[in-house]
């Protein structure tokens, strides 16, 4: 090794030696930075997570946990993970954490191969109802191995019937009871599912993956301290890179460990997992639940200015970093709203909403949610004008050049990635 240590990224290298890969790098990056994100489930991630993940761990194989790998050489990498688990459970407050999952869906699975036998009966929440595809959907290998009941959302409040989770719990007798969701912006009352849950003898399993960025700032109350298992994606509001993780109890762990590897998956992707142990460093400083109040507060600036301009926020509001937003009275689909706010150059995605008379593909809803927004530094001033021009992209399609104008504007100021983090 020369005075220079290789580090491993080199831009300069992948565009010479792979020019039309290097263009994609490029074109996505000022994809990103050139238009209005508003996906809930994005984040635009630290370069010092991006850093460990473009680093040589990816060539490490370490099948195993630190310390019980199946591989020799593996001293190094058991240094991230291990700091990666002890970050993890230090933040949240947990008794174990496994860091391995590949991501929030293979994250659940594990967590049912710990807990469930094919067969066995569930409760989660329905799909159409927030619920994410791995709670039971039939097109989803939950759907189709377990035995699933759901529970949604009242008519009336838009919010969870606790009262029909508990009828559910009593009726069906499930072995494990699943709360969280994917699109759902209030918060969820993890005591009332832990109290069912012990009524009924169920596990009960938190899926996280959606607020657990909020949860590690302390913007809204933690999952942890009541669900037996707690599943997770890295890279949303948490803002690391794309992943999964679990945290359980002591005596779940040896479970966990065993269902995530050997059972379902092989080698860990170390350098996700050193990528891990750096977002969860970042979320341990002051300055992160700083951010996650932010990110509240903006989602619920937002949501009032969308309101006022007559898009209806479902449950009447937000808690958290994301809103659904019913568009029947406004009287275009989720599809065209979605479309619309590309063109002038919003990102976001359309969802359906509560017994939404239209089909997933179509939907009468939109999703948006402002972990981006606020990673880039914008305020309350800011998300006013990002409801004004959401509402102008939804409304008025030929205002989508004018939009897009108010949007570059906005991103002179706010640019990702050339800011501080
Ligand atoms: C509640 C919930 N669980 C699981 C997942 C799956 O995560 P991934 O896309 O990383 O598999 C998501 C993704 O949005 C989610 O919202």
């Amino acid at each position: 090794m020369g005075a220079q240590p290789y580090y491993g990224p080199d831009f300069g290298l992948l565009q010479s030696q792979d020019p039309e890969i290097a263009q994609v790098l490029l074109d996505e990056l000022d994809r990103e930075r050139d238009g209005l994100q508003l996906i809930a489930s994005e984040n635009f991630t630290s370069p010092a997570v991006l850093a460990a993940l473009g680093s040589t761990l990816t060539n490490k194989y370490a099948e195993g946990y630190p310390g019980r790998r199946y591989y020799g050489g593996c001293e190094v990498v058991d240094r991230a993970e291990q700091l990666a688990i002890e970050r993890a459970r230090r933040l949240f407050g947990a008794e174990h954490a496994n860091v391995q999952p590949h991501s929030g869906a293979t994250a659940n699975l594990a967590a049912y191969a710990a807990l469930l036998q094919p067969g066995d009966t569930m409760l989660a929440m329905a799909l159409p109802h927030g619920g994410h595809l791995t709670h039971g959907s039939k097109v989803n290998f939950s759907g189709r191995w377990f035995d699933v009941v759901s529970y949604g959302v009242r008519r009336d409040s838009e919010l969870i019937d606790y009262d029909e989770v508990r009828d559910l719990a009593l009726r069906h007798q499930p072995k494990l009871i699943v709360c969280g969701a994917t699109a759902y912006p209030r918060l969820i009352d993890y005591g009332a599912f832990r109290g069912i849950a012990d009524e009924v003898g169920a596990w009960l399993l938190a899926d996280v993956a959606h607020p657990i960025g909020l949860m590690a700032g302390g913007a809204i109350p933690s999952a942890v301290p009541y669900a037996d298992v707690v599943t997770f994606t890295t890279h949303k509001a948490l803002r690391g890179p794309r992943g999964g993780a679990i945290l359980c109890t002591g005596e779940l762990a040896r479970k966990i460990d065993r269902a995530v590897f050997p059972f379902i998956q092989g080698g860990p992707l170390m350098h996700v997992v050193a990528a891990k142990a750096v977002a969860f460093a970042e979320a341990l400083r002051p300055e992160f639940a700083g951010y996650t109040r932010r990110v509240v507060a903006n989602a619920q600036t937002l949501t009032d200015a969308l309101a006022a301009e007559g898009m209806r926020p479902v449950s009447g509001g937000t808690d958290t970093h994301l809103a659904l937003i019913d568009l029947r009275d406004v009287g275009v689909s989720g599809a065209e709203a979605e479309r619309r706010c590309a063109e002038a150059g919003i990102t976001l995605n359309r969802n359906v909403i509560p017994y939404d008379p239209e089909p997933a593909a179509v939907t009468s809803g939109i999703r948006v949610g402002t972990p981006c927004v606020t990673t880039q530094g914008m305020g309350p001033q800011e998300l006013k004008e990002v409801g004004t021009l959401l509402t102008l992209a939804v409304r008025h399609p030929g205002s989508a050049a004018e939009v897009r104008e108010r949007v570059s504007a906005l991103l002179a100021i706010h640019r990702p990635y050339l800011s501080e983090y």
